[in-house]
């Protein structure tokens, strides 16, 4: 029962007005929707709405009650057959939301209703045309008992509120922008609110309001800051202005993502909303201001324009997306955030066009579409976004986007919507680029280099190939914008290629052999083959303009000489040129602290592991720890000068603060590795005034078994037993430990008093933090750590799909492991897809790993 892209038709009918009265009650919530309804097909007569798990009451059509004899219900949909090509619909339905342990459509969280409609959590609301091309106006009212629901929200401006005879309350909202349901959005609760005012370009004042849990108005300051950045960000860099009265944020505990963009309503993960310095890392507050920027972000790029299907997800997201790394870089460090986007592709994305569930960022059919919120049509899509800015240049960019809201502003529209209005406003032919769209896949880029001494010329020959990936056999050549940069003794020369056919060659006019740089800045989503010696490579990290190419050749380096290590299986031995760089750069640390940290961080464990078939879990794992030892034991001395050197300041969110953190963390991490500095680890822990420097210690004793872990473990458990957020990363801490006792732990640690299976924010803690950041025991050798996350899954399926099915991803791949592995993976997946009665979430997920 998948859905293809290729099928799209538009709809019969359209909804162009809604109104809905919510009688709000926790386990019997009523609800009466009114439509205005209009067919857009000569001759339709048949209405078919969406609607799931819902208790119909009513039905009536023009005023008039229909008998049941005059529409069919089934567990999908409400069929009516004699539908008038204009008319008025109005249901009754009534609603569990106590009972919604989904966190899809209208839930409690805590006490609070609220809903969640992306992708087609509407139709869990009320039978109704689920699909983004529907766009209607929303007129929501709200009723219910005041003393308990202070705080009733929907989208759009608040035009009335009255007292019921009957005590209660009505609150009524309209939103004046047409959108498709999947923005609507209802709160209600007794919040704490944090208020703030932003005047947009033009003038108007917009009221920003954040909704938190009573007592924590004061942790969403960073938040309501970061978003008036965003909202200034936005105008100034593509001339986009807010648009309604007010801007409304709440904070939840109960949801299954980072936030979601409802108009004039976001709904986040209080996660992502909630920071100060002692219950926030600098990574938490780096997250919060580009979730935040992301939500906003849509109000232009996702609501004023949407998407046509949900196969387009990646028109919103991509560029969403996108538009926030582009915001990120601006606030934070351009370097970093780029580091960051280019290692979140390279592990996660890689990975998944390697794995069973491989799409394009367009994807060609779908089952669950829960499922497609990847990394593939998220972070693949904002590369593809950014090869369209590198190649167009930023001002002819911002002329696509320019022509893109002139043409679509309230439409519903595709990615070639897009691609057109970038190609119209520059003049230039992009069809072959649109190929990114539509072929899914790693492109495998090599390059040969060569140097003529008598023409003094510089060549390099490209070619390109993508492999076969698990959802399409034939794959064709792409465009690759590839920047490179050429270093000679005098002189630098840098080129922005374009690469399009499978094999293609360039020449550059230089007077003695350079060492190249290829793909500057990551410039295309692919897998580079461009070997070269240790000493160039080193000559790329001392000498490169780009800053993510220098911490590129260094990550080479290492993969490299992971690589021999694995062939051979001879230990690892660094080299000594490595050695000294480190020694030198640590010697005196200064510049871009941040970057110099990335810069000496070898690769992780998934990113190696990325680079096999199979993959050779043990000895990936083994050379990690011999790297580790080598540069802890060599170092020692110079791993704890720099850290001497580095004395805290108080503690701000301030760039080179951030910095000096990430690189104390960095020495600490080595420091601890001998097994030893218990004093300085202990003095750390109880000296630092927030919450980056106390993790750094904590991650660093886990890192190394250390045994002080225990012990300051326990005493962080002790102080943030009450705070969940900073709890969860005590879970995940524990979860992480890298040692054999740890799988044993994991059941205790779901016993703890704080912990809930009907919360994904803690189920993640736990388990994703297992199957994530600890490698040695999740692919133990018995298969106990695969069984762990099986039983988990299994456990949480039932309760909520959506969490269960990704929980699954790190079992799916099974394919890509050595015999032994894979048959304990392909066991477990197998054992799962036995089960009766699973979602589609997990089905769709299980059946695509174990096919053939
Ligand atoms: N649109 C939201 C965002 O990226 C995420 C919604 C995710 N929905 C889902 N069903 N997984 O900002
Ligand atoms: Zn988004």
């Amino acid at each position: 029962q998948a859905k293809r892209l290729a099928d799209y038709q538009a709809p019969d009918f359209t909804i162009t007005d809604v109104e809905l009265w919510f009688e709000l009650e926790p386990a019997t919530t009523l609800l009466t929707a009114r439509y205005q309804l209009k067919s857009q097909r000569k001759g339709a007569t048949e209405l078919v709405l969406d609607g799931q798990q819902l208790e119909l009451l009513s039905v009536k059509l023009n005023g008039q009650q229909l008998t049941p004899a005059q529409y069919q219900v089934t567990d999908d949909h409400l069929r009516i057959d004699q539908m008038p090509a204009q008319a008025e619909l109005e249901l009754q339905v009534r609603l569990n939301p106590a009972a919604n342990t989904a966190l899809e459509g209208l839930y409690l969280s805590d006490s609070a209703f609220c809903t969640q409609c992306e992708a087609e959590g509407f139709r869990r609301i009320c039978y109704y045309l689920d699909r983004p091309d529907v766009m209607a106006r929303f007129t929501t009212h709200i009723i219910a008992n005041q003393q308990r629901y202070p705080a009733l929200l929907s989208n759009g401006n608040k035009v009335a509120e009255q007292q019921l005879p009957d005590g209660r309350v009505q609150v009524s909202w309209v939103d004046p922008f047409p959108k498709p349901c999947y923005l609507f959005a209802l709160v209600a609760g007794d919040f704490d609110c944090l208020t703030g005012q932003y005047v947009t370009q033009s003038g108007r004042t917009v009221s920003l309001e954040f909704y938190v849990d009573k007592g924590n108005a004061a942790r969403a300051e960073f938040a309501l800051e970061a978003l008036k950045r965003a909202m200034c960000w936005d105008e100034q860099t593509y001339g986009l202005e807010y648009d309604l009265d007010s801007y409304m944020v709440v904070a939840v505990d109960f949801f299954n993502m980072g936030a979601m963009e409802n108009k004039g309503l976001n709904v986040f993960n209080s996660k992502y909303v909630l920071a100060d310095q002692q219950s926030a890392t600098d990574t938490d507050l780096y997250n919060i201001e580009s979730i935040i920027g992301h939500e906003y972000f849509h109000n232009w790029t996702g609501n004023r324009v949407t998407c046509r299907d949900w196969f387009q997800l990646s028109l919103k997201e991509g560029l969403t997306v996108f538009r926030d790394q582009q915001f990120s870089a601006d606030m934070a460090s351009a370097t970093l955030s780029r580091i960051d986007a280019v290692k979140t592709i390279r592990t996660h994305q890689f990975a998944e066009d390697a794995g069973p569930m491989a799409h394009p960022i367009r994807p060609a059919q779908v089952l669950e579409m829960n499922n497609f919120y990847t990394v593939t049509v998220y972070d693949k899509g904002a590369e593809v976004i950014r090869m369209l800015h590198t190649l167009l240049g930023a001002a002819g960019f911002r002329q696509g986007m320019d022509l893109y809201f002139a043409r679509h502003d309230g439409q519903a529209v595709t990615c070639d919507d897009f691609v057109s209005a970038m190609q119209d406003a520059n003049g230039r032919d992009l069809s072959l680029f649109r190929r990114w769209y539509s072929q899914s896949g790693t492109p495998e880029l090599t390059v040969q280099s060569s140097f003529d001494a008598e023409q003094q010329q510089f060549k390099l020959v490209f070619s390109q190939h993508t492999a076969a990936t698990a959802d399409q056999q034939d794959k064709r050549n792409l465009l690759l914008p590839v920047r490179i940069e050429l270093l000679a003794k005098n002189e630098k020369q840098q080129h922005l290629l374009v690469v399009s056919e499978e094999q293609q060659s360039f020449s550059f006019a230089v007077a003695e052999p350079p060492v190249a740089v290829i793909l500057a800045d990551f410039s295309a989503p692919v897998r580079l083959h461009y070997p070269q010696s240790v000493s160039q490579l080193l000559t790329v990290v001392q000498h490169a303009s780009d800053g993510v190419a220098r911490w590129d050749a260094m990550q080479q380096l290492w993969s490299d000489l992971v690589r021999q290590a694995v062939r051979s299986s001879e230990p690892l031995q660094v080299p000594a040129e490595v050695v000294a760089l480190y020694r030198a750069l640590l010697a005196t640390p200064e510049g871009d602290l941040a970057f110099l940290a990335e810069l000496l961080t070898p690769p992780s464990f998934d990113l190696l592991a990325e680079q096999y078939q199979p993959v050779p879990v043990d000895a990936l794992l083994q050379a990690l720890q011999q790297i580790r030892r080598q540069l802890a034991d060599e170092l020692a001395a110079d791993w704890l000068n720099c850290y001497q050197q580095l004395i805290p300041a108080p503690y701000a969110y301030r760039q080179e603060q951030v910095a000096a953190r990430a690189l104390r963390a960095l020495c600490l991490d080595y420091l601890a590795q001998s097994g030893q500095q218990a004093e300085l680890l202990l003095q750390a822990y109880q000296s630092a005034d927030n919450l980056t420097d106390q993790l750094a210690v904590l991650k660093a004793c886990r890192n190394a078994t250390h045994p002080l872990f225990e012990t300051l473990t326990a005493q962080f458990e002790q102080r943030w037993r009450e705070d969940v957020l900073v709890l969860d990363k005590w879970f995940a801490l524990k979860a992480s430990l890298p040692t054999k006792d740890t799988v044993y732990l994991l059941p205790h640690l779901t016993q703890h008093p704080q912990f809930s299976w009907q919360n994904p924010n803690r189920v993640r803690a736990v388990y994703m933090a297992f199957a994530q950041q600890n490698p040695t025991i999740f692919h133990a050798a018995d298969g106990k750590g695969y069984q762990v996350l099986q039983q988990v899954v299994l456990k949480l399926d039932p309760i909520n799909p959506q969490l269960a099915a990704r929980l699954v991803t790190p079992l799916l791949s099974w394919r890509r492991f050595e015999t032994h592995r894979a048959a304990q993976l392909k066991a477990v997946l197998s054992q799962m897809l036995a089960q009766q009665g699973l979602s589609n979430d997990l089905y769709e997920k299980l059946s695509k790993s174990l096919s053939d």
